[in-house]
């Protein structure tokens, strides 16, 4: 039952010449949107990638994973940096709320990116050029990509994918120089010391060698899209002054404090929805299948945030 009721017999009323004008020229738009579509498909430079791949989230996340361990030069904000050679696959990984890797591209170089999503669908929108593309989980994009102008360009999601959408803005820095890089703060970057030597050794890790693995583990699971290291915190607790600190939960429906000390993590990291932090309750945390090794690694990071 609608508010107001039309009047008995509205619709025996003559449409009037204006209404019918309306209606022809909505009809004459759709027509020619709709040649449009054909035409689009034809000279549109935005069309959906000609090269796709099946894969899973698993599969693609372990390619990625392993491409930015291979050609990591540093980290920006806690998402990796990645310089690419030319003519190289390219993996970029989408996923709730960051790209990663941060990628430092050479101008008029040809790049061959592959482009998924590890969860959800999240929109690639290159600002501010304005090239748009959907990106889907399970499916491998692949773009060819040779950048003509140098500078910053930032990815924006331009799909709607949940809190933290608005902040997942990742990074394409395209430099002609060597020298350029220092416009953005990477020129002490290069290709980091393999940490995975250290885990080889016979003799344990120092606590200092066990807190950089625990901040390659950040970086590259993505920690950092929600835990930030330097104090703010909108979506996830900040890492920063974490460890030992008084922090207040929910458990069983029912609001406690505690210490913060190894097991508490341990436990949040294997099942994050046990307790929850008071005031991220609408924001759970994903399980991330880590080992306790790096668990242990993690942990001995956050030792070192102090604040
Ligand atoms: Cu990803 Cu919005």
């Amino acid at each position: 039952m609608s508010l107001l009721s039309p009047v008995e017999g509205w619709y025996y009323k003559k449409v009037s010449k204006d209404e019918k004008m309306w209606m022809v020229i909505a009809l004459i738009l759709c027509l020619s949107l709709f040649v449009w579509m054909i035409m689009w498909h034809v000279y549109g430079k935005q069309n959906p990638s000609s090269i796709t791949y099946r894969t899973s989230t698993a599969e693609f996340g372990k390619l990625s994973e392993a491409y930015i361990k291979k050609n990591m030069i540093g980290a920006d904000n806690g998402v990796p940096v990645v310089r690419p050679d030319a003519n190289s696959d390219v993996f970029l990984l989408a996923e709730m709320w960051r790209w990663s890797p941060v990628l430092v591209l050479q101008k008029d170089q040809s790049y061959k990116f592959h482009i998924s999503s590890r969860d959800l669908v999240h929109g690639f929108s290159i600002q501010p050029v304005n090239m748009n593309f959907q990106v889907y989980p399970t499916y491998d994009y692949v773009l060819e990509f040779k950048p003509t102008e140098s500078g910053e360009f930032k990815i924006i999601c331009n799909e709607f994918c949940g809190i933290g959408h608005h902040a997942m803005i990742g990074k394409i820095v395209v430099i002609e120089k060597d020298e350029d890089l220092k416009l953005y703060g990477y020129e002490n970057f290069k290709k980091a010391a393999s940490t995975d030597t250290a885990a080889n050794k016979d003799v344990p890790l120092t606590d200092a060698e066990m807190a950089l693995m625990g901040e390659q583990i950040y970086t590259l699971k993505g920690c950092g899209a929600c835990h930030k290291t330097d104090g703010s915190s909108q979506i996830a607790p900040s890492w920063k002054g974490l460890f030992g600190k008084e922090e207040h939960v929910i458990e069983n429906g029912k609001q406690i404090s505690v210490k913060v000390d190894e097991s508490y993590i341990k436990e949040s990291i294997k099942d994050p929805t046990k307790k929850k932090t008071v005031g991220f309750e609408n924001t759970p945390m994903p399980v991330f299948p880590l080992t306790d090794d790096e668990i242990a690694q993690v942990i001995a990071y956050i030792k070192t945030l102090k604040n």
